[in-house]
């Protein structure tokens, strides 16, 4: 069976098909027996993906678009996850090297949870605020900014995050390949999501749960709250 991405290449050789019209695809495991995912490309800007993973298990999914501090996603989404698992834009940045998401919903962990991670301040970006949070392990940047309502639907404009990190002090390099995503780890789920439509109509949000536990292990942290680096730049809310 001839998949959309050979359809896409061969026929952006032949008839040079507009930009916009493809699609990048996202399709990584981390090949362990517990990553246990089915991914489907399906037409334009549409994908599937199944999941059941047991511990250790992880996969990053999606379809995206040449990056640029300038890109403008949209997207309509049916996302059912259990466990844990982040859904949003991701990609990275290269020279610094960066790992970006822009969480739109997640499953029962968020991201901000993770051990390590520190607070950079809130930023307005689509219609809500989200905070930006930060891990460097030496090696790795982590950017994470989490929307305060979560949703299934929208727009992204990924400038107002961008422009967030800068105004934060955090570095940010060339932008790479940027997806829509979603990421599973150890639980399960399903999801079909549109890249490239926004839903007619209202978009329902939710609040975002902010339950966390082992953020910014630093002497003033204090459980269950948003906690500030001390070598922040920027804490305070911004509008952009
Ligand atoms: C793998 O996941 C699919 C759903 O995506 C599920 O139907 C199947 O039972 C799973 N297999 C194992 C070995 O867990
Ligand atoms: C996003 O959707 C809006 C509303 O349908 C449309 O006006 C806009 O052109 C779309 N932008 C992109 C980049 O798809």
């Amino acid at each position: 069976m001839i998949s959309l991405k050979q359809i896409l290449v061969t026929a952006g050789a032949l008839f040079s098909v507009a930009q916009s019209q493809q699609f990048i695809i996202q399709n990584w495991g981390n090949g362990q027996d517990t990553t246990n995912y089915t991914y489907k490309s399906l037409e334009a800007g549409r994908f599937t993906v199944d999941w059941v993973l047991g511990p250790g298990g992880n996969f990053v999914v999606g379809k995206g678009y040449r990056g640029s501090p300038d890109l403008v996603v949209n997207y309509t989404a049916k996302y059912n996850p259990q466990g844990n698992s982040y859904f949003g834009l991701y990609g990275f940045t290269s020279n610094p090297f960066v790992e970006f998401y822009v969480v739109e919903a997640f499953a029962e962990h968020n991201p901000s949870d993770n051990a390590g991670h520190s607070f950079y301040g809130y930023h307005n970006s689509d219609g809500a605020q989200y905070e930006l949070w930060s891990k460097y392990n030496g090696n790795l940047r982590q950017y994470f900014a989490v929307r305060r309502t979560s949703r299934r639907g929208g727009t992204i404009t990924f400038r107002n995050h961008y422009n967030a990190w800068k105004a934060a002090g955090l570095p940010a390099g060339t932008v790479g390949n940027t997806f829509i995503v979603v990421e599973g780890q150890q639980g399960r789920g399903n999801a079909d999501i549109t890249v490239g439509v926004r839903p007619t109509g209202t978009i329902a949000e939710t609040p975002t749960p902010t339950t966390r536990s082992v953020v910014c292990e630093t002497p003033t942290q204090t459980i269950g709250t948003v906690c500030r680096p001390r070598n922040a730049k920027r804490t305070e809310a911004y509008m952009v």
